[in-house]
């Protein structure tokens, strides 16, 4: 039988590899599972882990309004994050825990086979390419296999806190329908990581 992801939402329900499962909801990714462009967050919030479901808090609803102003619904795309459940007070998700929750986007990826996946922020990022940092890859698609293209983003969230980030993520947004519209080249990057 092929994993769908009903499969892995029933699957993680039950899950405890990782110890934040004790203090929070599991939150899998959604959306469209034939989706043509993954986005990838860090770890649910408040609302996400209240909700269980990802980005419906302040930073979904800036990631709503930069997908609108290219043209796409949530129901286009696909939207995870890489750690599963919340950490407690948001503190940012440790190694061990972005490694424990790993093998859940690694199925999600596999169900979905996006061609683009955009990492939203430095934890998505460094899972592909450890060593990039965002203040240099935003905006810019990079080739990660023949079939799958990484296109790094602003965390929405970072633009929250930060204003003046707010320009470079709408522009980061503008780029991206650029390389799907096939009017922007993805370069090759030496040594990432395979999904
Ligand atoms: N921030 C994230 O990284 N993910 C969410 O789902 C919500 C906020």
């Amino acid at each position: 039988m092929d994993m769908t992801l009903d499969h892995l939402r029933e699957k993680l329900l039950s899950w405890k590899g990782c110890e934040l499962h004790k203090s929070a909801k599991p939150v899998l990714g959604e959306g469209n599972p034939a989706a043509e462009v993954m986005f990838i967050g860090e770890a649910p919030g408040q609302k996400e882990d209240e909700l269980g479901r990802p980005f419906v808090g302040p930073a979904g609803q800036l990631l709503d309004e930069l997908l609108h102003s290219i043209g796409l619904q949530r129901k286009d795309v696909y939207i995870s994050n890489v750690v599963k459940y919340r950490p407690p007070g948001n503190r940012d998700p440790t190694p061990e825990e972005k490694e424990q929750c790993m093998p859940w986007l690694k199925m999600e990826i596999a169900i979905v086979r996006p061609r683009v996946i955009c990492p939203l922020g430095r934890h998505a990022l460094g899972h592909f390419f450890p060593t990039l940092s965002m203040t240099t890859v935003h905006g810019k698609p990079m080739t990660l296999t023949d079939a799958v293209t990484i296109f790094p983003i602003y965390h929405p969230a970072a633009a929250l806190h930060n204003p003046s980030l707010r320009t470079a993520l709408a522009e980061d947004f503008r780029r991206l329908r650029q390389f799907l519209d096939g009017t922007l080249a993805a370069v090759a990057i030496a040594k990432p990581l395979a999904p």
